[in-house]
């Protein structure tokens, strides 16, 4: 895979490569995207079948600026030029009608299309230069952690010969997906929280964003139960819980809290995240890359706070736990 340089001699050789229907991962400031022509079935294609993504599972196009959405979404209601004004370019996606045109193989056969436009200056740049929309999902394999930087997208796909370069913009601001509203119905829905105030999108179009369960609607890998997971089994539990187990259990374990330890670990690992959910979620998922490839027997997180502000972190960490059995 080729790691190019976020300079013009780097994007231009990313764009040729779109150009040719190929795919190249590129930086957003939430998470890296794995790209392709938005406007090209078969480098849509691609990316299915790089990420081992089942063929349902719609994709979010990523425009160069927020006019351009029209020629992806019919009826568009007031309410997304309103978010779009705030949000674009930042972490948001609006999921709207689809426009007649578009393909099947972007929204997994629905009638409805996943729209942003990203802050990153990388990813403008490469939007702009390539003067068109790129489908992108971020550039993991399915089911895994989404790659803030872009040694992580080569850990992804090292042995992957579908995917052709990577362009490195540093390591992502945000560090975690997009908030994903859905204003394709009479009232507007949260499919994915991310780190956009929900209370200010509330304020700004006047009414309340419902929360659907998990498992409603449709299918949506960031909407499965079990997803963005490490290999090393992960838990969630309070910081006397966590205590109880390190007396407990071999050693092995590495805790991700957000204090010092108040007893001897022995044996086991500790890392010290911060306690503002910004910069936790900035960190989380290269630590937990990080400590996945220490081949440990268990990560245990100490449980954020179940505030607004941590709703997006928790909602990672619970489907990055592995599935308790019943
Ligand atoms: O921050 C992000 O959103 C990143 C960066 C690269 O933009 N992208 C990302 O893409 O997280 P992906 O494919 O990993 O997750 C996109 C989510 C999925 O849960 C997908 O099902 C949902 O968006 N989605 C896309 N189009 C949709 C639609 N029409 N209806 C419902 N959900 C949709
Ligand atoms: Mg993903």
């Amino acid at each position: 895979m080729e790691l190019l340089q976020p300079d013009p001699s780097g994007i231009q050789r990313a764009v040729e490569l779109l150009r040719r229907g190929e795919l190249v991962a590129f930086p957003t400031e939430t998470v890296y995207g794995l790209g392709a022509n938005a406007n090209d079935d078969q480098a849509i294609g691609r990316i299915f079948a790089a990420k081992g993504r089942p063929a349902n599972h719609p994709l979010i196009v990523h425009l160069p600026a927020a006019d351009t959405m029209r020629a992806w979404a019919r009826a568009i209601p007031d309410a997304a030029w309103r978010l779009a004004d705030v949000y674009w370019p930042g972490p948001l996606t609006l999921v709207l009608n689809k426009a007649a045109d578009v393909s099947n193989r972007i929204t997994g056969g629905q009638d409805t299309v996943g729209l942003r436009v990203p802050a990153h200056p990388v990813a403008q740049q490469l939007l702009q230069t390539f003067g068109a929309a790129l489908a992108a999902p971020s550039a993991n394999r399915f089911g895994r952690i989404s790659p803030t930087t872009a040694a992580h997208v080569l850990d992804e796909f090292a042995v992957e010969n579908r995917v052709l370069a990577v362009l490195d913009g540093g390591a992502c601001s945000v560090g975690l997906e997009s908030t994903i509203i859905d204003l394709s119905d009479k009232q507007p829905r949260l499919l994915r929280p991310g780190m956009i105030d929900l209370t200010e999108i509330e304020q700004l179009l006047g009414e309340k964003v419902a929360r659907p369960a998990i498992g409603d609607g449709p299918a949506a890998p960031g909407r499965l139960p079990s997803h963005y997971a490490p290999t090393t089994p992960l838990a969630v539990m309070s910081g006397d819980a966590i205590a109880a187990m390190l007396t407990q259990a071999r050693p092995g374990i590495v805790v991700l809290a957000r204090q010092a330890p108040v007893a001897d670990i022995g044996a086991h690992h500790w890392v010290i995240m911060p306690n503002d959910p910004e910069a936790y979620a900035f960190r989380l998922y290269a630590e937990l890359r990080r400590l996945d490839q220490m081949h440990l027997n268990q990560i245990l997180v100490e449980q954020p706070l179940q505030s607004l502000e941590w709703e997006a972190i928790n909602n990672r960490l619970e489907r990055a736990a592995t599935p308790v059995q019943h």
